[in-house]
């Protein structure tokens, strides 16, 4: 047997307990292995039972959240692969058309019976006849699904990203939860679903992605992390194209302009994310505050499921997620849909689960992103949130001076993001004087308070050093007491409203022989007296700055970790789509 997992089996535990009742011997403490063990034991009882069915047995037995792929000696040129609540796709890759863009549902005839684990011998097959949802006999409707022509060579790729098999095929069919796809000996692939519900549609689409394998090719970068920090002059623009008119100074967001009147009636907007996402939510917290003149809460996924959080129907509810599958977040967005709010996803990956069950959303088109670090979705997601501020306050004439100098200060961005890039080298010198420190914080207030939470996080993520985003008011409620001349800082002053605060903070540190690494504006003489060394970055509008000051941390924690030896794109114990909780 032949299993591809992804996922966690919550009651892993007590099914292993239960196989090895029966005699079975585990080699592992894996939940990959009672998945294998499970099945042969189903197999051992029901021997007449098709692939698809031992599978469809196995995982009514699972709990968790899972995407599963199995191949077996007993079942040659057989695959059969199922999702819940982790992403899952076929890509489909042949000589001529497919005859249809759909691929009809089959349920059983009969309502599916779960074997029970506590296993009689009976034999009893548990389907029916497959009926397909709309109502067409089998034949036809699975034969409509071969290619045109004589050549009928077809080849099926299982993966929970599409850029796992842009290189083969365009053509994708997004798997829903519980959809059990099998592609039997005469390469025909079926769909399955154990239960009709009445929300099922009759059919899974042949979506045809839009990505180009350039895209996911790292070309001349030593990693995917590194071209994705150098991509940002792009990614921002591709956020922002067919959005913003920048001489008629409007902006329309399609996936959300039919919902604007509901929006700004609303009861207060929710920012529900993790990690990066969450830090995009920080970021522009205030600037929805200020343009929408409603209250904003933002909130990481895990603990606002954890309070229970009260939410009510005219909340509008956003859910922001570069993969849009992340399981915290998408189980928040099922707790406040069930409450009625509006579901607004705001996401990089067209298809994912966060983007199809989101009411309304944006998708931020930076791109695939393919490096665990997230960085140029982070940069696209404050573009999209500062886009939809400015979108739901085009009718206040007082907003109006402060709307154009931000959409004029979008307008700048690609190139000021060049001339931060141009630091690079400069960095990479920084970053050897730290790389051998045990910790690095990183100072600052305002607006660049989330550039401080996301350069300590990128640093904690692939360098594997400690790195902590200090907001410099707090710094006389505990964080001062860590500073010393030994004490590695980075320390960010712009000029913005909290400057002289922010001064005020670079001196209290200085005065403990602190000696900080300063970003800060260029020429801006003030700030740089105090600085071990110092990044200067283009002045912007303060609700933009963010995006010109996090790319020297993403890079100080890219050369960091480059030096230490560490896997820029694959950091220990972490995946790019979070689908556990
Ligand atoms: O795909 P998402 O944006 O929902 O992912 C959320 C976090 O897991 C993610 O941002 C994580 O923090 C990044 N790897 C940080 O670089």
């Amino acid at each position: 047997m032949w299993i591809s997992f992804a996922g966690i089996i919550t009651n892993y535990k007590d099914v292993k307990q239960f196989l090895v009742q029966k005699g079975h011997k585990f080699r592992s403490d894996t939940d990959t292995e009672i998945i294998a063990k499970l099945i042969k034991h189903i197999h051992g009882l029901h021997p007449n039972y098709s692939f698809r069915e031992l599978v469809e047995q196995v995982i009514q037995q699972l709990e968790g959240a899972f995407a599963l792929c199995f191949k077996s000696m007993h079942f040659p040129g057989e695959v059969v692969a199922t999702r819940r609540g982790s992403p899952l796709l076929v890509g489909i890759k042949t000589k001529t058309k497919l005859a249809t863009d759909h691929i009809p549902i089959l349920y059983s005839k009969d309502s599916p019976e779960k074997v029970e684990l506590k296993d009689t011998q009976s034999d009893h097959r548990p389907h029916g006849h497959e009926i397909p949802a709309h109502g067409l006999a089998r034949s036809q409707s699975t034969s409509e699904f071969l290619p045109q022509g004589d050549n009928k060579e077809v080849e099926y790729f299982f993966a929970s990203d599409a850029s796992a098999i842009i290189e083969h095929t365009d053509r994708v069919i997004y798997l829903l939860d519980d959809d059990v796809a099998s592609v039997e000996k005469e390469g025909v692939l079926k769909i399955h679903r154990l239960k009709r519900t009445l929300e099922d549609t009759h059919a899974r689409e042949i979506t045809t992605l839009k990505m180009e394998i350039q895209q996911i090719m790292k070309g001349n970068f030593s990693s995917f992390m590194q071209k994705e920090i150098f991509e940002q002059p792009e990614s921002v623009v591709t956020t922002m194209r067919g959005r913003i008119n920048f001489d008629s100074e409007t902006v329309v967001l399609g996936g959300i302009k039919d919902y604007i009147g509901e929006i700004r009636r609303c009861r207060r907007l929710l920012l529900i994310a993790c990690g990066t996402s969450y830090n995009s939510a920080i970021a522009t917290r205030q600037l929805l505050e200020e343009l929408t003149e409603l209250p904003v809460m933002v909130d990481l996924a895990s603990d606002f499921l954890d309070r229970n959080t009260p939410i009510f129907r005219d909340d509008v509810c956003f859910f922001i997620s570069q993969s849009g599958e992340t399981a915290d977040t998408l189980m928040a967005l099922r707790y406040c849909k069930q409450r009625g709010a509006l579901i607004v996803g705001i996401t990089n990956t067209v298809g994912s689960s966060i983007c199809r069950e989101s009411h309304c959303g944006v998708h931020i088109n930076a791109g695939p992103e393919i490096g665990v670090a997230s960085t140029k979705a982070y940069t696209s997601q404050i573009i999209s949130l500062v886009m939809f501020a400015l979108m739901v306050s085009e009718d206040r004439i007082s907003a109006q001076p402060r709307r154009s100098e931000i959409i004029q200060g979008l307008r700048n961005l690609p190139d000021q993001i060049k001339e931060v890039l141009e630091l690079d080298s400069k960095i990479q010198e920084i970053s050897k004087k730290v790389f051998e420190k045990k910790s690095l914080l990183v100072l600052g207030r305002g607006y660049n308070y989330a550039t401080c939470l996301e350069g300590a996080l990128k640093i904690k993520e692939i360098t594997y050093m400690h790195s902590e985003g200090i907001l410099a008011g707090e710094l006389k409620h505990g964080p001062l007491a860590l500073v010393d001349k030994g004490m590695p800082i980075i320390m960010i002053c712009t000029r913005d409203n909290v400057f002289v605060k922010c001064m005020n903070a670079l001196q209290q540190v200085t005065a403990r022989e602190g000696r900080p690494i300063l970003i800060c504006h260029k020429n801006d003489q003030e700030p740089q007296k105090y600085g071990s060394s110092v990044l200067e970055v283009p002045k912007t509008v303060d609700c933009l700055q963010g995006i010109l000051t996090v790319i020297p941390l993403q890079l100080v924690s890219y050369h960091v970790a480059v030096l230490k030896g560490c896997n820029v794109d694959c950091p220990r114990n972490l995946a790019k789509s979070v689908t556990v909780e």
